[in-house]
């Protein structure tokens, strides 16, 4: 492939952890998400012909990409659709340390991060309105109908209260928050498990209807407890979040046992994060030290990765 200019544009984007509120969060109700330090990075450089894809699971021409790649290369499209640039001679490289489909936010972060090395490229000015857009074209193809929590989680620096019909509000933290997040090794199925939530709540209402109204007075407890700093009370609210996903159907064995040895390892409370089925499971620490122990103890439990780390009070 020729590369016709040196000048390159570069784009970044962080994933998410969904703290509190998923699944609840597709019928309207409120869901607090965190930024989670593992990056994306996308780089774009001029060459000629067809648009070059490069990344971890496919490097070719975008035209013959995956179908897992499809919403990427829509989202692609109509960003240079959008700045009125042709759908030609660019390579587009991708790096990320995002594992994909863990419910961190992998498609989300890469979306936002091509979109914005995209208009770095052309010099063109991008409105959070207008990334968002172009971001839930890719979400849409991983997800089917995304409430947008990730999209909004990925563009945040800080953690943020999110509802569907109102979006984000950035949310304070009255103390710092030690957390520990473990993948079970297994790649989560949010479309399936959003999906199982909607069948279960044709099939019995009432008791799909309590468990969300009950997500929905955790999250508000928690933002309560997340604002004055009351960190025994979130990790007991964290818990009972863990139990009502049980009740809903989205966690597994897998998921079920990381939380239970997070526990056992002091954490003060634990529970899946994103949407379940496999990927990953959050916990919280009293102290950094803490959060490395129990890292550690998920590693021995069979998590296939633990990262610790700390939000710091603003
Ligand atoms: O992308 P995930 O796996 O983090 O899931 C997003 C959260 C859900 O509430 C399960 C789905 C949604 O669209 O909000």
């Amino acid at each position: 492939m020729n590369t016709v200019s040196t000048k390159a544009a570069v784009g970044e984007a962080h994933s998410k952890l969904i703290l509190f509120g998923e699944h609840a969060v597709v019928y309207g109700k409120p869901a607090i998400a965190i930024p989670f330090p593992l990056r994306v990075s996308s780089k774009i450089e001029k060459s000629i012909g067809a648009i070059v894809l490069k990344s971890e699971i496919y490097t070719g021409p975008i035209k013959n990409a995956p179908i897992k790649m499809k919403g990427i290369s829509e989202c692609i499209k109509e960003t240079l659709r959008c700045i009125r640039k042709p759908f030609r001679n660019l390579t587009i490289e991708v790096e990320s340390s995002i594992p994909i489909g863990r419910g961190l936010g992998s498609s989300a972060a890469i979306a936002s991060a091509v979109v914005k090395s995209l208009f770095y490229f052309y010099e063109k000015k991008l409105s959070r309105e207008e990334l968002f857009r172009l971001v839930q074209i890719a979400e849409t193809y991983a997800h089917g109908k995304p409430s947008g929590i990730d999209m909004a989680a990925v563009t945040s620096e800080g953690p943020i209260l999110f509802k569907k019909e109102v979006g984000a509000a950035p949310l304070k933290l009255g103390c710092d928050l030690h957390l520990v997040a473990a993948d079970t090794g297994r790649v989560g199925d949010t479309h399936r498990a959003v999906e199982n939530v909607r069948k279960k709540y044709d099939l019995e209402p009432e008791k799909v209807k309590e468990s969300l109204d009950e997500i929905e007075s955790i999250t508000k407890r928690a933002r309560e407890a997340l604002l004055k700093g009351d960190i025994d009370l979130l990790g007991k609210l964290m818990n009972a979040n863990h139990k009502e996903l049980i009740t809903l159907g989205v966690s597994d064995e897998g998921l079920n046992t990381l939380t239970e040895k997070a526990r056992k390892a002091g954490a003060l409370g634990a529970k899946l994060t994103g949407g379940g089925l496999g990927g990953c499971i959050i916990a919280l620490a009293s102290s950094r030290e803490q959060g490395l122990a129990i890292s550690k103890e998920l590693i021995k439990a069979g998590a296939s990765q633990s990262w610790h780390f700390s939000l710091v009070e603003d």
